[in-house]
């Protein structure tokens, strides 16, 4: 048995659907197993960027099946638009794609009610994708949900779908005074829809502990980050699923004593999209530095992100509620012009240092990040593909990170391109 779960230890956009596709090549099987259309995962297709939200980032790779597992929420009309995009660049999704049937479905009136409530949240809105995301996990926990599995009979569909989509109609125009969606002319382009992914569905816990029974190469890619978990992450600035690595087992079906590997993915610096509290955020021309090199832009809904320091003490905690037994640092490559470079060893919380991650947001809020200065190298590490081409000062940089974290750092990224990596040790 050999699994890797890929879990981002930031706020997101760590570039966990790079290193999912590079290690794409030697696995039978990538499995997404929370989060939906709110994930942006970019990788290099034949040297151009190519964003998949829903479909796992090894759906490129000749051979590899692909899974949308039951903990992910899907929206159907999100995933065929994507299916759509990917055969334009010559990737055809066809019996190498499964989506189980447990994965509760996106709706229109998820999105329309996300809208709303941000709306009416003002100045504490969470700045969500708008992608549904956090309506859909809430009816699924309350029993209003729509599984996938029911496209396999549309009549069965039809008949939960009017029924709830009717209860959601009444709150958007009385609570909120919002306009009701369309249920019938939803209905219709669903019908489509569903013809069209029927043919994925299928039931595919046992396909997956198979695949591991049997010393398969299994890849668990995690959407979003450590930080933003429902339960862990800085409530209520967070996404609605578990991100961490325990997530794998209610979003697939394979038991924690299944699970394998578990590898945290955490770019050199640190960025964060929407709201909520962020200690080491550089909202400088230094910060401003880091978003033009690195392109930090949203890859799902082109907002720009912001931008700062590495935080060795969320990163410790996150390597921590993880069980990461390795982390892969990705970007370095966007810090080559640095002078020096600030690292995060602890923070200042009320007078007092430490390096306990705070668990709530007042105190996080609260928290000053007490600096360290390394310095920078001052030279591309974009050709770098053996540790011996780093830089000295790059490499004691990735050598901090390994002590501020606990635990050895496996690989570096040092460009868009699958290869543009610097390995350590085999991940595999
Ligand atoms: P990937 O997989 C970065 C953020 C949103 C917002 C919060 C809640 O590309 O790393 P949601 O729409 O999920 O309810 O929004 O979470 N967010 C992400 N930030 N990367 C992501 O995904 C994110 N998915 C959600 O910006 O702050
Ligand atoms: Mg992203």
């Amino acid at each position: 048995m050999s699994s890797v779960v890929i879990v981002g230890v930031q706020w997101g956009d760590e570039g966990k659907g790079k290193i999912t596709n590079a290690l794409s090549t030697e696995a039978d099987m990538v499995v997404r197993f929370q989060g939906g259309a709110n994930a942006g995962h970019t990788v290099s297709l034949n040297g151009d960027p190519i964003v998949f939200h829903l479909l796992p980032s090894g759906i490129s790779v000749p051979g590899v099946r692909c899974v949308i597992g039951p903990g992910v929420v899907v929206d159907p009309q999100a995933l065929v638009d994507e299916i759509d995009m990917v055969a334009e660049h010559g990737v055809e999704v066809g019996d190498n794609f499964w989506i189980d049937v447990g994965a509760h479905m996106v709706m229109p009136h998820h999105k329309a009610q996300e809208a709303a409530e941000e709306k009416a949240r003002g100045k504490g809105a969470i700045g969500t994708t708008l992608r549904g995301i956090g309506p859909t996990y809430a009816d699924k926990h309350a029993r209003e949900g729509l599984p996938i599995g029911l496209f396999a009979d549309f009549d069965a569909f039809r008949e939960r779908y009017v029924a709830v989509a009717s209860r959601k109609n009444e709150l958007l125009t009385k609570l909120y005074g919002a306009e009701p969606v369309d249920i019938e002319g939803s209905l219709e382009r669903l019908r489509g829809i569903a013809d069209r992914l029927r043919q994925h569905l299928a039931d595919t816990p046992g396909s997956i502990r198979d695949a591991l029974s049997s010393g398969k190469n299994v890849i668990f890619e995690g959407a979003q980050g450590t930080l933003l978990d429902i339960a862990f992450g800085t409530y209520p600035y967070v996404t609605s699923s578990y991100t961490t690595a325990a997530g794998v087992s209610p979003g697939t079906g394979v038991p924690p004593s299944m699970i394998g590997k578990v590898v945290g993915i955490a770019k050199a610096y640190i960025t964060r999209v929407g709201e909520g509290p962020f200690p080491t955020e550089s909202p400088d021309e230094r910060g401003d530095a880091i978003r033009t090199c690195g392109h930090e832009m949203g890859a799902t809904t082109g907002r720009p992100r912001r931008c700062g320091w590495l935080d060795g003490v969320a990163l410790r905690y996150s390597v921590d509620i993880n069980g990461a037994d390795r982390l892969i640092i990705t970007k370095l490559d966007v810090l080559d012009s640095f002078e020096t470079l600030p690292v995060c060893t602890g923070y200042r919380i009320d007078g007092e240092t430490t390096t306990r991650f705070p668990r709530t947001v007042p105190e996080l809020a609260r928290a000053e990040p007490v600096y360290e200065e390394l310095p920078g190298w001052k030279t591309s590490t974009r050709d770098a593909r053996r540790p011996e081409d780093l830089p000295a000062e790059a490499t004691a940089y990735i050598k901090r990170i390994e002590e501020l974290a606990g635990v050895p750092v496996a690989a570096v990224s040092v460009g868009a391109a699958a290869h543009a990596v610097v390995e350590f040790e085999d991940i595999l």
